[in-house]
């Protein structure tokens, strides 16, 4: 049984001067200490430019063994593109870990998180209950892309993903042994 595994960090927005880099910059920080951890950037302009690498996101896709979906909130919910990203594919979601980073406004994109958690229930994926939210994301950040209050930032992350990896470690041997597609 081995630890190491494939997380797919997924970009939640596509807009031009998106705070999302930020955000995922500060996630990949954070990752690249992981022992038996290799991250993989899914972004959804990739798609959107170019919908001709479909087969490159599906496989992507389908490669990782858990998600992290770093994600800001329009109108209380959650980007279009992301949605057009996440709907590229079906039985590559299965049974997989789904954590999140939300941020946005007052409320820190948790509203585009709960919709989100509707949206990969139905792609058979397990979300995370702890996730990462940043309120007034842009007021939580350095020039530089660090957090101002990076120790409370970081308790979130890993509690995540402390979770995550069980969940990326136990279905991934699950899904070794059964596929889940004899689950039916
Ligand atoms: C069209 C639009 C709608 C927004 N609606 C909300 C909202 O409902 N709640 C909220 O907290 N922030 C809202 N915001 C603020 C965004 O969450 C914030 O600008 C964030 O940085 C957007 O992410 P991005 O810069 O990576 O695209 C909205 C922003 C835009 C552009």
């Amino acid at each position: 049984m081995s630890d190491s595994m494939t997380i797919g960090l997924i970009y939640g927005s596509v807009r031009q001067g998106r705070f999302c880099d930020t955000v995922v910059n500060w996630v990949l920080s954070e990752l690249w200490a992981e022992s038996g951890v290799r991250v993989t950037l899914i972004d959804p302009r990739v798609l959107r430019d170019q919908p001709e690498t479909v087969d490159l996101v599906k496989r992507q896709i389908d490669e990782a063994d858990a998600f992290i979906v770093v994600t800001p909130e329009y109108n209380h919910g959650y980007p279009g593109a992301l949605k057009d990203l996440i709907d590229s594919c079906y039985e590559p979601w299965h049974a997989k870990p789904v954590g999140f980073v939300s941020y946005g406004g007052l409320s820190g994109g948790l509203r585009a998180v709960e919709q989100l958690r509707l949206v990969f229930a139905e792609l058979h994926a397990v979300t995370m209950r702890d996730s990462v939210a940043f309120a007034n994301a842009w007021s939580q950040f350095d020039a530089a892309g660090n957090p101002f209050k990076p120790d409370t930032a970081r308790t979130s992350l890993f509690l995540m993903l402390r979770r995550l990896k069980w969940w990326a470690n136990t279905l991934k041997n699950a899904r070794d042994i059964r596929p889940y597609e004899q689950a039916a």
